[in-house]
Parts: structure tokens; sequence; C-alpha cells
């Protein structure tokens, strides 16, 4: 790492704090869980964690329904875990990120009960998006919107109001018009800066400022495929009519919100930061969140969405690095998530997994690894009864929904639910993962754990790793990838299925994917489907 504020070039890894590790044997993770994981997170490498949400919530979209920002639900613990958490990440050397979810409460809020206690056209309800419907009763939504996970965004109340939920129906969206949203989420934002955390995930960074809501959308249907991060076989051509102008995603408004956040932030010690979840047409827009008085960083996801393509994957980093001049704001390098296939299973193969990996670890800024991934895990298959998602259950099962990538993590290839608690885990594990536990793979000196143990060592050691700047680009052959970045690394990304031979200035091998290639006489032969870091 080179860049002296920490968020810059860091290597931040995302728990999932229900499938991360489960202390009590209930079956779900918990914070202590994650407490007792921490060891092997500092023996990897990683600079901070970012934990999905733990707050007070009755878990119908995996806690991204919160009732209570500002307390824990039992499920994970209490208030007392997540203090003796983020203090344990600090002693290990290692930040704290929390989520923040300010597109919409659970119905469970207190909030959303006053808002269906009190009249039409009330303060309470005035804190949510509530609309009387179409029809001559009313009996019809007021608009066409579809939720991201199907079905109409739209749930009618026992007076006959409707809400707005651009999610699950549990989901209430907050009207941000409203300034008690405001002033509560500053309050959340405060009450965890003073517990200590070094920074904020925005949910839904783009949702939250709503225009026009009573207008149609032309397609709807579409729309919410062209929303979906798991969704990938949509064109960017028809992705941009559809997302081009959306009335409740990627509004001016939101930028005031980060601007004051962002004040927030400048207020407390310690380099605070906060990463948007910003998903909008076209990508270029996403370096609008990371303008100087905005957010830090803003997840890649154009890059994320791409296959294994070495043309695409050059274009996509010389775009996202010229669109981030202007701001100031370094890259981010996602390969996937909570929401999205494992990147394994993304692009077909754990050896091609492997030398994205790399090659994202090699570019400039920060990267963000999903727990599981430095294992090399794949989406798991699962039986639909054992499907959770909102996804699935409100599509009917057309949409198998992203428990896939949230199947509990396998730390012992000999105990019971492979170490992951005594508990029957919430997600059925494979049978087959043995293969892939940590305590497996930390001794195997060609596994996934061990390639990535060893790029976080050099991100931290090599000085032309992390950091900033632009590669250096060098001719390559059709399907290859080949930059250098000063002083003395040079990369070659063989994302082809042959042997290739390229002719580079290095003298040594830092790393590799995968084995299989040879150095001689400044000739590499790489290896099908490897990436290498070499001196130069
Ligand atoms: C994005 C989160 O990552 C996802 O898991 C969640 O379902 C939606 N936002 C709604 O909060």
């Amino acid at each position: 790492m080179n860049s002296p504020v920490w968020w810059r070039d860091a290597a931040i890894y995302q728990v999932y704090p229900r499938s991360f590790r489960d202390s009590n044997g209930d079956g779900e993770g918990d914070l202590q869980g994650v407490i007792a994981g921490l060891p092997y997170l500092a023996d990897l490498g990683v600079d901070a964690i970012w934990l999905s949400p733990f707050y007070k919530s009755p878990n119908k979209d995996g806690g991204y329904d919160v009732s209570d920002p500002r307390d824990v639900d039992p499920r994970f613990g209490t208030l007392a875990d997540a203090k003796d958490l983020i203090a344990a990440a600090h002693a290990h050397g290692i930040k704290f990120i929390t989520d923040i979810v300010p597109n919409h409460f659970s119905a469970d809020h207190r909030w959303f009960q006053e808002a269906l206690a009190a009249p039409k056209g009330s303060i309470a309800r005035s804190r949510f998006h509530f609309y009387d419907g179409r029809g001559e009763n009313g009996e019809m939504p007021p608009n066409n919107w579809i939720s991201i996970f199907r079905g109409p965004a739209w749930t009618r109340t026992p007076d006959g109001q409707w809400y707005l939920h651009l999610f699950d129906s549990s989901q209430p969206d907050l009207n941000w018009d409203n300034p008690d949203v405001a002033a509560d989420f500053e309050e959340t934002l405060r009450f965890w800066l003073d517990l200590g955390v070094d920074g904020f995930r925005i949910d839904v960074a783009h949702g939250s400022v709503k225009e026009d809501i009573l207008i149609d959308h032309r397609d709807p249907e579409r729309l919410v495929d062209a929303l979906r991060l798991d969704f990938l076989e949509i064109s960017e051509a028809e992705r941009a009519g559809l997302l081009g102008d959306i009335p409740f995603f990627d509004r001016e408004g939101v930028h005031d919100i980060y601007r004051s956040w962002r004040r927030i932030l400048n207020e407390y010690s310690g380099d605070r930061m906060a990463v948007a979840e910003a998903f909008v047409y076209p990508s270029s827009r996403a370096a609008r969140y990371v303008r100087q008085d905005e957010l830090n960083q803003v997840f890649n996801f154009n890059f994320m969405m791409l296959g294994w393509d070495a043309a695409a994957m050059k274009a996509s980093i010389e775009g996202t690095l010229a669109e981030l001049v202007d701001v100031k704001a370094p890259a981010t390098w996602v390969l996937n998530n909570h929401d999205t296939p494992r990147v394994v299973t993304r692009i077909g193969s754990a050896r091609k997994a492997r030398a994205l990996a790399m090659l994202t670890h090699s570019l400039p800024g920060g990267i963000y690894i999903y727990q599981g991934e430095e294992l090399g895990l794949p989406s798991a298959d699962l039986p639909d009864a054992a499907r959770q998602d909102p996804a699935f259950i409100r599509s009917g099962g057309t949409d198998k929904g992203r428990d896939e990538c949230r199947v509990p993590l396998p730390w012992s290839s000999t105990l019971a639910n492979y170490g992951y608690g005594a508990g029957k885990p919430w997600l059925p594990q494979p049978s087959d993962w043995a293969q892939y536990a940590m305590d497996v793979e930390v001794k195997v000196p060609s596994s996934s754990w061990t390639l990535y143990k060893k790029s976080l060592a050099l991100r931290h050691s090599h000085p032309a790793l992390g950091g900033e700047g632009v590669p250096t680009w060098i001719d390559a052959p059709l399907g290859v990838m080949h930059f250098t970045r000063e002083p003395g690394l040079e990369v070659v990304v063989n994302a082809t299925d042959e042997r290739v031979t390229v002719a580079v200035s290095g003298t040594s091998i830092l790393l590799e994917s995968a084995d299989g290639s040879s150095l001689q006489d400044g000739r590499l032969a790489i290896a099908a489907n490897t990436t290498i870091w070499l001196q130069h």
C-alpha cells in the first residue's frame, strides 16, 4: 500500500455476518463469530472489514430491512458485542466499516408502525411515500413500478392508501423530503462514529431521493432486469435505454445528502470514509458520488459485470481510471458480493477467478474481497425448499435469488458443519466443500487462500502495488493484457485458453496465479488463464 490515507488503496473484506461464523450454535453467524474469525483475517492480511447489517431487523431481507439502526439484532448478539468487535478488529490492525441503509426502513420500524396508525396526510405518513391508488376506488397502485424483488412496488394498507417499496413490501421507502429522515440518519452516523467505526458502506446510495413518483415507466419488468446486479444477460445498450432516466434512482438530490454526510465524517479524526453502492448508468456517473465533498469510494460495478474478456476488461480499467481523475477519487475493484453469483461461478472456473483477482490486486486503488472468495468458493447449488431470499419468494421461484452466494463458510474439513458452528446452518452447505475449508487451504501452497495471502502481502511490501496513478500499457497479443506500474512491477494477464509467449522486461516472477509458465531470456511463456507479476 502506498497511499497515506488508509482507505484509498485498502484491501477490504466483506463479512456477511449471518454466514461467517456461528458462535452460539443457533445456525446463524453472529458478532462473536466474527471476533473469533479475526485472527484468520489478520493472517490473510486484510486492511479492513465491512460488515453487512447486524442491526435490529425482522430479517426479511438478510438484515437490509432495519427496524432499529442504532441497536444490534439479538440473532447477532448485543451492542456490547458490536463494541467488542470494533475494539478487537482495531487490536488486530483491521479497520471496521459498517453498512447503512438510507433508502428504506423495515416495516417493523417504530416510524412505519406510527405511520400505519396515523391518518392520511399526517406527518407520520410523510416520512414514507403514501399515496392514494388509481382506479375508481383507488384499487390500483399509484403507478406501474415493479419491485426489484418482483411484484408491484406498492402495497395497500387497510385504510386504502398505498406505500412505495422498491424492494420487499417489508421495506417501505423513506421520504427524504421529510427533514426527520435526514436528522435520524445523522444521529445514526454519529452513533456509530462515536463507537469508533472507520467508515460506512451506503446501501442503494443512488436511491433515497425520488421525483415524479406518479409517473409510469414504459417497461417496468425489463427495467427490473436491468437493475439486478446478478442479471448479466442484458446488453449495455439496452441497459442504457432502460436506465437512462428513471425517477427513483440517481437523482440530483442524493448528492446533497452525501455532502452533508461528508461534513459529518470530516468532523471525526482518523480518515473516516464512506463507500457508495451506486448502480448508475452510464457508469461514468458513479464518479459524481465521489466528488471531493461527497463520498470517498464507489463500488465499480461496471467492471464486476464483465466476463473474462481481455479487451473489455482493459477498456473498463482505462475508463474507470479516466473517469475518476477529475474528482481525484481512487478506483475500487470488486469481483462479487452477497448479491451476485460468486466470481468462480460467474466467469466459469477457479483458475480464471484467481487470474482475475490477481489482475485487480495489481491495479491502482482499493480492492474488495467477499467472504469465501479467498477460498475460491463457487456459488452453491441449493434446493428450492432451502431458499429464503425475498427475490425468490416474490418472483414465485422464477428468480432463484441470492442465497447461493450466502451459504455459510467452511472453516474446517473435519468438524460438523465445516466448523461454521454447532447448529444446523441456516442454508445447507454442499457436501463437497471440505476441499475449500480454511484449515485445508491455509496449508496448501497452490490454494486460492495462499495466493490471496501472498498478493495481499505484496500489496503492503511492493512499492508499485496499491497506490494510485495509471498503468502503462504495452501492446499485447489478442486476449492478453500487459502493463507496468512503477517502480518495478510488470503484469501480464493471459485471458485465453492457450499458452502465449510475450516479450517482457521483468527479470523474475513475483507471483503467479497458477503454475505452468516459464520465463527465459526476456520471454514469458504464460500458461492459459493466468496472471503473472514480474519484478522489472
Ligand atoms: C442492496 C443490498 O446489497 C441488498 O442485499 C439488499 O437486498 C438491497 N440493497 C436492499 O437493501
